[in-house]
């Protein structure tokens, strides 16, 4: 994990930093809106469900909030998340970080998850993933900086039983974001991937066994604060996943098939 020194929460003008975030109606996109309002942060919150991201918008105002931009966005939709990207640079004056969260996750044995899940997955977290990261690249190279942050997962590091399309969709990512990573190296574009571990939120709730899992504030905070740090790639939290991660990549398939 490479860390640099705590980055400014002003533009070189002054003005408090903006963050878009996609998947803010809910969880960890909830959560991190909550915990960069606290900071300072000016924010555009989207999601599908614009009525849950009004009720935040005026809890946001009610503490004390800057200024919150929120429209519905559905990240399968390309066009959509151009339109919207614009819409909240234009309203905040720029987007100085761009966190690509939204995500969904279907579980069950390959051949048994009815695929339209499978493909709701991969639609979801790899394409709206894209989709998002390819409408920040194109805002964060006309106004000259910009910090893109993909939501991975631990699920990245090791197929798992029942969780191939998952594990798949946040695997790909991981990839694509080193590439970006590789793609911006000494450009003022900074790339962050972050892969939690198990935060309680709706997405695991059904969940038989959540290892290691913490509560969803504990895990807003430790994101920002790697995101605040421009680290360019963490688990979260950092201990246990760093070294279970490590781990689970060379575990043997016996192992690995009684892990169901
Ligand atoms: N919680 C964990 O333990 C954990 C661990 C590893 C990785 N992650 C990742 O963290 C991210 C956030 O998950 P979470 O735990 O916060 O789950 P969550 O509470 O279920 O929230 C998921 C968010 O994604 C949004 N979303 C889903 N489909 C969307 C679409 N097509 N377009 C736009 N927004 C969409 C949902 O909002 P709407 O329904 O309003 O659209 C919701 O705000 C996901 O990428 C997930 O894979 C979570």
């Amino acid at each position: 994990m490479t860390q640099q020194k705590p980055a400014s929460k002003r533009d070189p003008q002054g003005a408090a930093k903006s963050v878009f975030i996609t998947g803010a109606s809910s969880g960890l996109g909830r959560q991190m809106a909550i915990e960069f309002s606290r900071r300072g942060y000016c924010l555009a919150l989207t999601a599908r469900r614009l009525d849950v991201l009004k009720e935040l918008q005026a809890e946001l105002a009610a503490s004390g909030g800057g200024p919150v931009f929120v429209a519905a966005l559905d990240v399968t939709d390309e066009l959509s998340v151009v339109q919207v990207l614009a819409q909240a640079s234009a309203q905040l004056g720029s987007l100085d970080i761009v966190v690509a969260n939204a995500g969904i996750g279907h579980h069950g044995a390959i051949g048994k998850l009815p695929f339209d899940r499978v493909r709701d997955t991969i639609n979801t977290n790899v394409i709206g993933f894209m989709a998002t990261v390819d409408a920040a690249m194109h805002q964060f190279k006309a106004q000259g900086h910009g910090h893109l942050v993909g939501i991975s997962s631990v699920a990245a590091f090791r197929g798992m039983p029942a969780g191939g399309v998952y594990g798949a969709s946040k695997a790909a990512v991981t990839t694509y974001l080193e590439s970006l990573r590789a793609e911006t190296h000494s450009s003022p574009i900074v790339v962050t991937t972050l892969s939690p571990g198990f935060i309680d939120t709706p997405i695991n709730r059904g969940a038989k066994s959540r290892p290691f899992v913490i509560g969803v504030e504990r895990g807003g905070k430790l994101l920002v604060d790697l995101i605040e740090r421009q680290v360019q790639q963490a688990t979260v939290p950092r201990w246990p996943w760093s070294v279970v991660a490590r781990l689970m990549a060379v575990l043997p398939t016996s192992v690995i098939a009684k892990l169901r």
